[in-house]
């Protein structure tokens, strides 16, 4: 069994419209490729809730910041096309670069506030691409829903916003990050990490998880991130590129966690950039818990 591939936006159409006119339910994965579990997980919950999963598949050189980074990042059709076969996939639609920006392409997608800061503010550009590419899969799919990963934090807020702001009809289904067994967040570019380096890696997430715990406690937050910072570089991590507390539903930056949050961090290890996110749930945590329920 095979996936069959789309390659252009009419063989896309052709496809999406004999299912429409069956009043057919679709669903959208958008990928750059490189598929790993975590992609897969999002076929799956796609598959649970779509009569129909597209699978999208290009490598969008408008949201990489550097022509050694685009070039860098691996290109696995075939691999990719396998993994997806046995899932029961509908169609793959992997277009040519020339199909999706032809010749004198001139329009941005600009999602302004939830862009700014965090991986927007060390990518210049970045959200731009994404928004734009993806409100053009979301037009040429016609999919009733799409599937994105908590992984990028960010980016599901940017492409939350532009779907309300643009009335595109499309819900926007958010999936739990996946993770490895020792709890590093699967990424595209974890087969970047030497030996040394992917067994530090797992630090990010388990500083980010007991930092999260103590937030839900309410520790201070100044103190909370300070002490973060220094656990990650003393794994063994170069830099913490960003490190903060942001609103769960809006993004905003917080000082204190009096509501729903997000601890989210991007960190390099050599020459490798790694994200990950842990929510805080202010009040949730086990000993607040455990007092609520004894003096109930
Ligand atoms: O998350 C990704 O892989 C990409 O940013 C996306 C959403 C496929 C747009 O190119």
């Amino acid at each position: 069994m095979s996936v069959p591939i789309a390659r252009t936006v009419a063989e896309l159409r052709t496809a999406v419209t004999a299912w429409r006119q069956n009043g057919l339910k679709i669903g959208v994965v958008p990928t750059m490729g490189a598929l790993h579990e975590g992609h897969l997980s999002l076929v799956r919950a796609a598959l649970a809730e779509a009569d129909r999963v597209i699978v999208t598949l290009f490598v969008n050189p408008k949201q990489f910041n550097s022509a050694a980074d685009l070039a860098a990042y691996p290109r696995t059709e075939h691999d990719d096309a396998v993994k997806l076969a046995p899932l029961g996939a509908h169609l793959l639609y992997a277009p040519n670069a020339a199909d999706v920006y032809p010749e004198g392409f001139a329009t941005t997608v600009s999602v302004s506030g939830v862009s700014k800061g965090l991986c927007g503010a060390s990518r210049p550009g970045h959200f731009d691409g994404v928004a734009t590419v993806v409100t053009k899969l979301f037009l040429q799919t016609r999919a009733d829903l799409a599937f994105f990963g908590e992984k990028d934090f960010q980016q599901l807020h940017v492409v939350r916003r532009l779907v309300r702001d643009l009335d595109i009809p499309i819900e926007i289904i958010a999936c739990p990050t996946v993770r490895e067994a020792d709890g590093l967040a699967m990424s595209s570019r974890n087969v970047r990490l030497s030996a040394e380096q992917r067994l530090a890696a797992p630090k990010l997430p388990e500083v980010l998880s007991a930092s999260a715990a103590r937030l839900s406690a309410r520790a201070p937050v100044e103190l909370v991130l300070a002490e973060a910072r220094q656990a990650i570089l003393a794994a063994g991590y170069d830099e913490v590129e960003y490190l903060e507390l942001r609103a769960d539903d809006d993004l905003s930056p917080l000082t204190a966690a009096e509501r729903p949050a997000r601890l989210i961090a991007a960190a390099w290890l050599g020459g490798t950039r790694l994200i990950d996110n842990v929510g805080v749930l202010p009040g949730q945590n086990k000993g607040e818990l455990l007092a609520a329920a004894n003096a109930a």
